[in-house]
């Protein structure tokens, strides 16, 4: 299929599954254990019904919102993604471009293969850095530097990877620390030639090898707030919390100065039984919605999905898999649609929900049952009206 012809992020989905070899597709579309969380993450938007005003002026449309004082182009951003690298060569880099020209935030994850600096440089600019915070305080410190060193506004510190998740299809398949290479992989990867050659090897021969990741990348059983307390004193600019799903969390993370946090499941990936993002977003939202900028991810698969979190009281949405099926489906061009696509059906929902603005949404456009349960933020921290 050519990416014309892509009229939605599942047919990316599954130009995705097309190129990429099993290994590699299940450790993208995977959750963990049963999958249930997982499952859960598109069920609950598809749970949440909209109501529309209708006979309102919607000719002019802006989904332009503002973060910390920068003005987005609309309320997405790429979430992070570690081993982007696997998906197409040096992808973090592509994902950087596609959200540096769509004028939103990517955050770069700790596990990618591409270093900060460079990304920085052919981006065109810096991201925002997601951090998985090592043992060793030097270590720590040491990104912390090179992160503020680089120019990034904002440092998202990811707490929901205690320990490495059950992913029974990641051991089965053989991915993982070491990559076991046997028989069954290498016909694996025979299949998909363009992907053996375009993006493995180039990786594999590389300095920056995807499999060489240290402990220490995988174990932060250590991690509490006084960790955080410390970070929050060693960076000076935009800290989130990612992996928030409790009220108490959230405010315990205001009360250790966070700017921010990701109210998130780390897409089903994790802890298999929780809810999705936006069934604990409106009690978050409650309680700390006025002095935290909160974003969420988890299952956005559509403009719609977007619309319903902002509704319900995020002030920006992050994808993680849906601009990675552009990635593999065509790069930075892959990714770019996938953005193009997901904004266009913003604009179409804004304007079938007789709202014009997206700063304007708001739980007012839900029906009654997640009415009550979202609440009414006329002046939220993070987002700022524009004209
Ligand atoms: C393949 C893959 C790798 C991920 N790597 C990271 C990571 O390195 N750091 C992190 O904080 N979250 C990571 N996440 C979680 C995402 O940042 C995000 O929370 C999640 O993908 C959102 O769910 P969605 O994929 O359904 O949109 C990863 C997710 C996937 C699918």
């Amino acid at each position: 299929m050519r990416l014309s012809k892509v009229l939605n992020v599942d047919d990316l989905r599954a130009m995705a599954r097309r190129r990429l070899p099993k290994i590699v597709y299940d450790y993208l579309e995977g959750g963990s254990e049963d999958q249930l969380t997982l499952a859960a993450n598109p069920e609950a938007f598809e749970n949440i019904k909209f109501a529309p005003r209708t006979l309102v002026d919607v000719s002019h449309r802006s989904q332009k919102v503002t973060l910390f004082g920068r003005v987005y182009e609309c309320p997405i951003g790429i979430a992070p993604i570690g081993a982007a690298g696997l998906f197409w060569r040096e992808g973090d880099i592509a994902l950087a471009r596609a959200a540096r020209s769509a004028n939103i935030p990517f955050v770069l994850s700790t596990h990618s293969f591409v270093p900060l600096e460079r990304l920085a440089w052919e981006a065109g600019g810096p991201p925002w850095f997601q951090l998985y915070m090592p043992r060793e305080r030097e270590l720590a410190r040491e990104m912390v530097r090179r992160a503020a060193d680089t120019g990034c506004e904002a440092l998202v510190l990811t707490t929901d990877v205690p320990v490495g998740a059950n992913r029974e299809y990641n051991e089965r398949n053989g991915f993982g620390l070491p990559l076991r290479i046997g028989p069954g992989q290498v016909l694996d990867a025979l299949r998909h030639p363009r992907w053996l050659c375009g993006v493995f090897a180039p990786a594999w021969l590389s300095r920056r090898n995807p499999m060489k990741l240290s402990e220490w990348a995988t174990r932060r059983d250590h991690m509490s707030w006084s960790d955080f307390a410390w970070l929050r004193e060693a960076w000076p600019r935009k800290l989130f919390v990612k992996g928030v799903l409790a009220v108490e969390d959230a405010q315990l993370a205001l009360e250790h100065g966070a700017d921010g946090i990701f109210v998130s499941n780390h897409g089903g990936r994790q802890l298999d039984g929780v809810p999705s993002a936006v069934e604990v977003l409106p009690q978050i939202v409650a309680a700390v919605g006025e002095r935290l900028t909160i974003v969420v991810d988890g299952g956005v698969r559509r403009g719609s999905d977007i619309v319903k979190a902002l509704a319900l009281g995020a002030d920006m949405v992050f994808l993680g898999r849906a601009a990675i099926y552009g990635l593999a489906a065509c790069g930075e061009a892959g990714v770019r649609r996938a953005l193009q696509l997901l904004r266009a059906e913003i604009d179409r929902v804004l304007a079938l929900l007789g709202c014009p603005s997206i700063e304007d949404v708001g739980p007012q456009y839900l029906r009654a049952a997640h009415k009550d349960s979202a609440v009414v933020r006329p002046l939220p921290v993070g987002r700022v009206r524009t004209a």
